[in-house]
């Protein structure tokens, strides 16, 4: 948390240090993208690519690199350490990047978790894991200990285990990045990843939300997963919490977050094939149907273990739990319980 000064005030003279200096990088960047990018040019017509139609290009209305359309930016242009994400972790930029998110009201969030606000508020989301926690980190004790959180979506994980006594620092996807989408025949990749940052960037503002709410001290870092910023610094634990399954690549992840753990990996994830044997080595390629471009991989447990012991962390343990889920991400659908895994994995 932010001793001394409030959070508020702390953001305050942020900003105003910001307006000082005239024009924030933030709306540099943004008056840049605001722009029309080509003035003067026709308005062609929709096109096709790869057989799909694809919005035109309409060189009069502004285009917003997270969209297009004429909305509001609910997600700034981020205005990034340039050359290999290095250096988020000062705290003069993790000011910098709460400062540029202090517009954040909850209109331009999405939030992936239900959490309760200090003022008692409840935000719903579509994952409710509040009684879950424990379960979902495996039991392992956090207190006093600095994690690597990768994938936090709206941070309730971030701020349950600070609120716990750890040191949370989260990692998520770039801007100039994509998650991973699952191509699809006759399907425009190219515009289907700026909708999905789009809508990760309203899920990163919710984290921001809640690290202003619950004047948190934990810090983000953004970028590739693959090839996480060399100076993000070493922490006693990682925790994948509902990600691998949305990597395609998730042997690298994981190999790439060992480097910087001395002592315990944690991975959730979904109980997608409740009836094989779980401490087999399997893993199943795009195990739902086509239009769900995020699932990757059903895994089991086993599958998990392989893979952490090949990195060094050969002490395993293993267990499963059920947490409270609204398919399909619907809030006006009734929570339903889902199987879940935990593996804990220690170095040795
Ligand atoms: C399903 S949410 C999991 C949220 C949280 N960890 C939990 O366990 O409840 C997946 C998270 O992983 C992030 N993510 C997905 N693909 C990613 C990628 N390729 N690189 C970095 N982060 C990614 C998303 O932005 C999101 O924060």
């Amino acid at each position: 948390m932010v001793t001394g000064r409030s959070y508020k005030e702390t953001m305050e003279q942020a900003l105003a240090r910001g307006a000082r200096r005239g024009l924030s990088a933030l709306e540099r960047s943004l008056s840049k993208v605001l722009e029309p990018l080509t003035p003067g040019r026709e308005t062609p017509e929709p096109s096709r690519a790869h057989g799909v139609e694809v919005p035109a290009f309409d060189s009069t209305r502004p285009i917003y690199l997270h969209g297009y359309g004429d909305e509001r930016p609910r997600v700034p242009w981020p205005a990034f350490p340039p050359t290999g994400y290095l250096g988020q972790l000062h705290p003069e930029f993790q000011l910098r990047l709460a400062a540029e998110r202090a517009f954040v009201d909850l209109e331009d969030c999405d939030f992936y978790h239900s959490a309760q606000l200090p003022s008692g508020e409840v935000i719903d989301g579509a994952w409710d894991l509040r009684g879950g926690e424990e379960a979902y980190l495996g039991g392992v004790g956090i207190e006093g200990r600095r994690v690597l959180e990768l994938g936090p979506a709206s941070g309730y994980l971030t701020f349950h285990m600070e609120s716990r006594g750890a040191d949370v620092v989260g990692f998520d996807v770039g801007w100039d990045r994509s998650i991973d989408l699952l191509p699809r025949p006759g399907f425009e990749l190219g515009w289907a990843r700026m909708d999905a940052m789009r809508f990760i960037g309203a899920v990163q503002n919710s984290w921001w939300y809640l690290h202003r709410e619950f004047e948190s001290s934990a810090r983000v870092a953004y970028g590739n997963i693959y090839e996480l910023p060399v100076d993000l610094g070493e922490f006693d634990v990682a925790l994948f919490g509902a990600i691998l399954l949305h990597l395609k690549d998730p042997f690298t992840a994981l190999s790439q977050a060992a480097a910087h753990v001395t002592d315990q990996i944690i991975v959730t994830d979904l109980l997608q094939d409740p009836e094989l044997d779980q401490s087999e080595n399997l893993m199943r390629f795009a195990p739902q149907a086509v239009e769900y471009a995020t699932n990757w991989w059903s895994m089991t447990p086993g599958a998990v273990v392989h893979m952490l012991e090949r990195l060094g962390f050969g002490a395993t343990e293993v267990s499963f739990h059920a947490q409270r889920h609204r398919l399909a991400h619907d809030l006006s659908k009734p929570a339903t319980e889902m199987s879940m895994f935990t593996v804990v994995a220690s170095r040795g």
